[in-house]
């Protein structure tokens, strides 16, 4: 098999900066080590997010000019309903400004006290929006997608039985929804299979409930499904998008991700009634029904991005370029969540530094590491970000998994960035045992780890 090549030619590009090991030195101290801290200019590889840190195509930034900037009926805000209806097959399409923006209305007006979301794994901004509603967001992740070092096809499932055990015991009334975020970004970008959806859509259908989509890595999603699971090789990615969504009832969506922009998102519904209750909390707190907090070119890059998203070479050189650097850093003894997910590499950090504990962050270790010998910025998912104190006695709890993710942006980086990267991570991976832990000098009250600043110890 030959080189599976990047699917096209780069028209535009935009310098990065070097700088030397002693300017990283003293830009990380400024940072207080916290890789959010640091001015992206003094960034060489940005793996923080794959969000919003797609390059657009020629077709996208042609869009912006195309852009109907009118403020009802906008001609974008209907290309953009037809093609988010042909992918999701649901009725209402809200557009938002991001994902959370959806998941913000959905949850103000199904959420509250009382309330219980089960989802596969709950990222944050749902979390947050769930439980700033006054619900409780509930993850029941299948067993195999908790272990790291455990290759499976579909780590991304939701434990189908846990899920009718908590709905009895819960009691349907209690839960608005069911949810299944694709792919599970918290739980290492792992896919979800068409029969995990189709066995959670069945127990709703049981219980009466309806079932949402958090859809931002459809596509990636889809593309798992074609090259793992029996009698999918031979669909098309747009069939299996629709087969995916077929089995929901709606849909939030960030277009930072799976619609290739910089900004962008949507709410999709069948319900009319819940539609019409998002529409009318859309125009207090987003804008007008047809561009819901996005202004008209905008609508255009997103239409345009969902198609692009589903081509099959470019989703084959997405998923094989995320799974080249994860067998880089495999074949070197790095130890990663496996197989290498969809948008990122997470490098398991507590097999790692196994001699750094978690409540000294050795995932926080690894992230300045990189950037103080590569100038990689990479971001801690663990003890700083999920971390918690014992209410009784003000002991740290730390969360399973003490995770690094490598986000890698969309059609950004070439097959040398990439290179460079496994590069410096063999050559920290190497010089671990000299590694050393962190702790914090200052800490925000809630979600912490976007302004914490720490001290080496
Ligand atoms: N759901 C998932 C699965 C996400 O990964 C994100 C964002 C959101 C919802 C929220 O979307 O940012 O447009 O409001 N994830 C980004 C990340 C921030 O870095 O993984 P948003």
């Amino acid at each position: 098999m030959k080189t599976i090549i990047e699917p096209f030619r780069i028209k535009s590009v935009e310098p990065i900066r070097f700088t030397t090991r002693e300017e990283r030195e003293k830009i990380l101290t400024d940072a207080g080590f916290n890789s959010f801290l640091i001015h992206a200019d003094d960034v060489l590889i940005d793996l923080l997010t794959d969000s919003g840190t797609s390059a657009m195509s020629a077709k996208q930034w042609a869009g912006i000019m195309e852009g109907d900037e009118s403020y009802a009926g906008s001609r974008s805000f209907y290309r953009f309903e037809s093609i988010v209806k042909s992918i999701t097959g649901h009725e209402f399409i809200i557009p938002t400004h991001q994902g959370r923006a959806a998941e913000k209305i959905l949850f103000s007006i199904v959420g509250g006290e009382g309330k219980f979301i089960p989802n596969n794994t709950h990222f944050d901004t749902t979390r947050a929006n769930v439980e700033f509603s006054g619900a409780e967001a509930v993850d029941l992740l299948c067993d195999v997608g908790k272990k790291p070092e455990v290759r499976a096809d579909f780590k991304g499932n939701m434990n189908v039985d846990k899920l009718e055990d908590f709905i009895k015991k819960t009691r349907r009334e209690n839960i608005p929804l069911v949810m299944m975020t694709i792919t599970n970004n918290s739980g290492g970008g792992q896919p979800v299979s068409m029969q995990n959806i189709k066995d959670v859509k069945s127990v709703c259908d049981k219980y009466e409930l309806p079932f949402f989509m958090d859809a931002c890595r459809f596509a990636e999603n889809a593309y798992f499904i074609k090259l793992r699971e029996p009698g999918y090789s031979e669909k098309s990615i747009p069939e299996i998008c629709r087969e995916m969504f077929s089995y929901t009832d709606g849909a939030t969506m960030s277009a930072k991700k799976d619609a290739l922009v910089n900004i962008g998102g949507f709410l999709s519904i069948n319900n009319d009634d819940l539609a019409t209750k998002c529409r009318n909390l859309l125009i207090v707190t987003e804008g007008f029904p047809t561009y819901g907090g996005l202004a008209g070119r905008d609508l255009e890059a997103v239409a345009q991005g969902l198609e692009e998203v589903m081509d099959e070479h470019y989703l084959e050189y997405r998923i094989r370029s995320t799974a080249y650097l994860g067998e880089k850093m495999l074949v070197n003894g790095i130890p990663i969540i496996e197989p290498p997910g969809g948008h990122a590499i997470y490098i398991d950090a507590k097999r790692f530094l196994p001699h750094i504990p978690q409540n000294l962050f050795p995932g926080q270790s690894i992230v300045c590491e990189l950037y103080l010998q590569g100038g990689i910025r990479a971001v801690e998912i663990g003890s700083v970000m999920f971390g918690k104190y014992d209410k009784k006695t003000g002991e740290p709890i730390s969360p399973d998994m003490e995770l690094v993710r490598l986000a890698i942006p969309r059609r950004v980086y070439t097959q040398s960035h990439i290179d460079y990267v496994a590069e410096v991570l063999i050559d920290v991976y190497k010089n671990r045992n000299n590694l050393r832990g962190y702790k914090f000098t200052y800490e925000a009250p809630m979600l912490r780890h976007f302004t914490a600043r720490f001290e080496q110890l």
